[in-house]
């Protein structure tokens, strides 16, 4: 019998790290781990980590930017050379720059009768600067939708295999507002809560990929990993002393009386990432995401809550982000020497 391949973006730190260490827990001989950075010593650092806890266990390496039309392309090509397989490909990597915490917006929240919302999905009180990347994509988008939707359609042939189920499993977040998305600026490009229209869109992607999909033995899945303390969460206030975080912790571990979704560490976030492996696809709602929750004792559980997405909206985002797909493969090739352009036709269209 061949090992499950299961492959993680963004697995160098945060909750991605602390799911790879959790899935080798579990089971290190029947597993072939793929952890796909952006930062190759980084990456490396976290399979050394990885490695001195489970000596035995199968932990490669892989080079991608999901920021990077290209990289990405270059990636799917190599794993389609490696794996003939891949049973679990989580969508982790993620990013939310120049964050700005509205501080007036924070206090009116403290005396209003949102403030459990506000504490739990940071609604209302998070606005992010974004950028433009080499591809000419708005960066959020690119990195945290667009990368991970090209990568599903160039492994298309190693995920959709019949009588086998192979599962997509996003982090997503509570912070995932329909406000904040709009179909006819799927990229965010006017707006100021690009990190939200991202999520939002994965929630979107992800009903829209079951629908596509299930008949080929493929799910997707979507998690909220709840509020962790990691690299993303410290970037929101860069100039946030670290004593200072050590201090609010008290605080923190007081709020999670009132929110179980204060999970904190991104061992409590992989929670449901974690459940999910362990689920059978066909079992799941594709109208859920599935939170990560710590109760005031510490207890982890995965709890389904129903997201407001509809199906009408999921198959237009996805039609917009074929059509942007097409848009992008285009410039490519044009931007590329025949030596060095795409390695396959890209997938079928669907
Ligand atoms: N922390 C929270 O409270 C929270 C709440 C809801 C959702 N989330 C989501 O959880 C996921 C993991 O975040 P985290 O909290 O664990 O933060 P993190 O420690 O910063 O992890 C983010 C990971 O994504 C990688 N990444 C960023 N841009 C990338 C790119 N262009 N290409 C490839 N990899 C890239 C990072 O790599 P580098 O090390 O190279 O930067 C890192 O490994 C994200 O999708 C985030 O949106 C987090």
């Amino acid at each position: 019998m061949m090992n499950k391949v299961v492959l993680v973006t963004g697995a160098n730190s945060g909750i991605g790290l602390a799911l790879c260490e959790r899935l080798l827990s579990q089971d290190t001989e029947g597993l072939q781990l793929c952890l796909a950075c952006r930062n190759m010593r980084r990456a490396q650092a976290a399979r050394s980590a990885l490695l001195a806890s489970h000596p035995t266990a199968q932990v490669a390496l892989l080079q991608m930017d999901t920021s990077n039309i290209f990289s990405v392309i270059s990636a799917a090509h190599e794993i389609k050379l490696r794996y003939c397989r891949l049973d679990y490909l989580y969508l982790n990597a993620g990013i939310m720059p120049n964050a700005q915490f509205d501080v007036k917006a924070f206090f009116k929240g403290i005396f209003s009768s949102n403030i459990i919302t506000m504490f739990a999905t940071g609604e209302g009180i998070l606005t992010q600067k974004d950028g433009v990347t080499s591809d000419g994509l708005q960066d959020v988008f690119a990195t945290n939708l667009f990368g991970h939707f090209l990568l599903i359609r160039e492994l298309e042939p190693v995920l959709c295999r019949a009588g086998q189920t192979s599962q997509l499993i996003w982090t997503s977040s509570s912070n995932a507002q329909r406000s904040a998305f709009n179909l006819d600026d799927i990229q965010h490009q006017r707006g100021t809560q690009p990190y939200s229209s991202s999520k939002y869109a994965s929630d979107l992607l992800s009903l829209a990929l079951n629908t596509l999909y299930n008949k080929q033995d493929l799910y997707s899945s979507v998690i909220c990993p709840g509020f962790v303390m990691t690299n993303l969460t410290y970037s929101i206030l860069p100039s946030f002393p670290a004593f200072l975080w050590t201090v609010l912790m008290p605080v923190f571990w007081l709020i999670r009386i009132f929110t179980n979704t204060f999970t904190l560490t991104p061992y409590n976030g992989a929670e449901a990432l974690f459940w999910l492996f362990k689920q059978k696809p066909e079992s799941l709602d594709p109208q859920a995401k599935y939170h990560s929750l710590t109760s005031g004792l510490g207890n982890n559980y995965t709890q389904p809550r129903k997201m407001d997405i509809d199906l009408e909206t999921s198959e237009a985002f996805y039609e917009k982000l074929l059509q942007l797909e097409n848009e992008v493969r285009k410039k490519l090739k044009e931007k590329q020497p025949a030596s060095q352009c795409l390695h396959s036709a890209g997938p079928r269209s669907s």
